[in-house]
């Protein structure tokens, strides 16, 4: 599916992934509907965008806002998913309504928005749908219980979707970045990672969003080869995987993580 001249709805705009993709939507032609909980983040990018742009904000984690966002935003021919918390930390540090939260916002609001937009673009027999997991989606690791749930979950959701859709002109496409540099949950941080560890760019994932739209490919990874290899055999073999991450420092960084990023619960 081509961009150009189609309407994009992209929750989590005002984030530091999100305004990449937002740029990279408009760049290649697309009316971006802009949504997040923080208008005057979303003004500013509109600004910046200039014609082409509107914002809509939301609160995801709010009962039935997901198909509130979906009906105010009209007919959409393509949604980018991508609000997330990173609900990263051990189980027992989590109270029960941070946990549906992180439910909420990273898996309900998708499956919603996605179920509120489907019948439009089955209709038109042309769509798109988008949804931002992350490599913790593929291979979980220590402290990473809640956040890989979600994202597992999307994972899943996505792919019996595409089954679903099969044949009706809408394509599903689920990106898994790693450690992302620059902006966003993991760069706001500062917390380091081994030398071994190399990182992507908000870019690289507004890059991976298009080219899932423009050729429908139904997976795509954003993260150096080593990460890419550590998900593939934590599927294969997940105790030896698990005793090689815990061995290469993964205790130290997920501590640290979830200390920086408890205030986004
Ligand atoms: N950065 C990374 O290293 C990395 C790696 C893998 C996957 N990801 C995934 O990439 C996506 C974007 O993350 P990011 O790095 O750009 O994080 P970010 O900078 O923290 O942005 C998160 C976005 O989600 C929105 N959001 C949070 N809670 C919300 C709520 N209750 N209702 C509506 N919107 C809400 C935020 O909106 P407001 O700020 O306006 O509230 C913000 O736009 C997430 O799904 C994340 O899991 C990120």
């Amino acid at each position: 599916m081509q961009l150009g001249g189609t309407t994009a709805l992209l929750t989590g705009a005002s984030g530091g992934i999100g305004q990449a993709v937002a740029r990279r939507l408009h760049g290649h032609g697309a009316r971006v509907l802009l949504s997040g909980r923080r208008a005057d983040a979303l003004d500013a990018l509109r600004a910046d965008l200039g014609g082409g742009a509107e914002v809509l904000v939301a609160d995801l984690a709010e009962p039935g806002a997901a198909a509130a966002l979906a009906d105010r935003a009209g007919v959409v021919d393509v949604l980018v998913a991508n609000a997330g918390l990173p609900a990263s930390g051990w189980l027992e540090t989590f109270t029960p309504d941070q946990i549906d939260r992180a439910l909420d916002v990273n898996l309900r609001a998708p499956i919603h928005l996605a179920r509120a937009l489907l019948p439009g673009m089955v209709e038109r027999g042309r769509g798109h749908l988008v949804f931002v997991s992350s490599l913790a989606g593929k291979a979980a690791s220590v402290g990473s219980s809640i956040y890989s749930a979600t994202k597992f979950g999307l994972r899943g959701f996505a792919a019996g979707l595409r089954e679903d859709l099969h044949g009706s002109g809408v394509g599903v496409t689920v990106v898994f970045p790693g450690f992302i540099r620059g902006a966003g949950m993991y760069a706001d941080t500062r917390v380091g990672l081994p030398p071994w560890v190399s990182m992507r760019s908000p870019d690289d994932v507004a890059g991976a969003v298009v080219r899932g739209i423009e050729t429908g490919r139904p997976e795509i990874d954003v993260a150096p080869l080593p990460l890419r290899l550590g998900a593939v055999a934590s599927a294969l073999a997940p105790a030896t995987a698990a005793r090689l991450q815990r061995r290469l420092g993964s205790v130290e960084v997920a501590e640290a993580l979830a200390r920086e990023q408890r205030d986004k619960r």
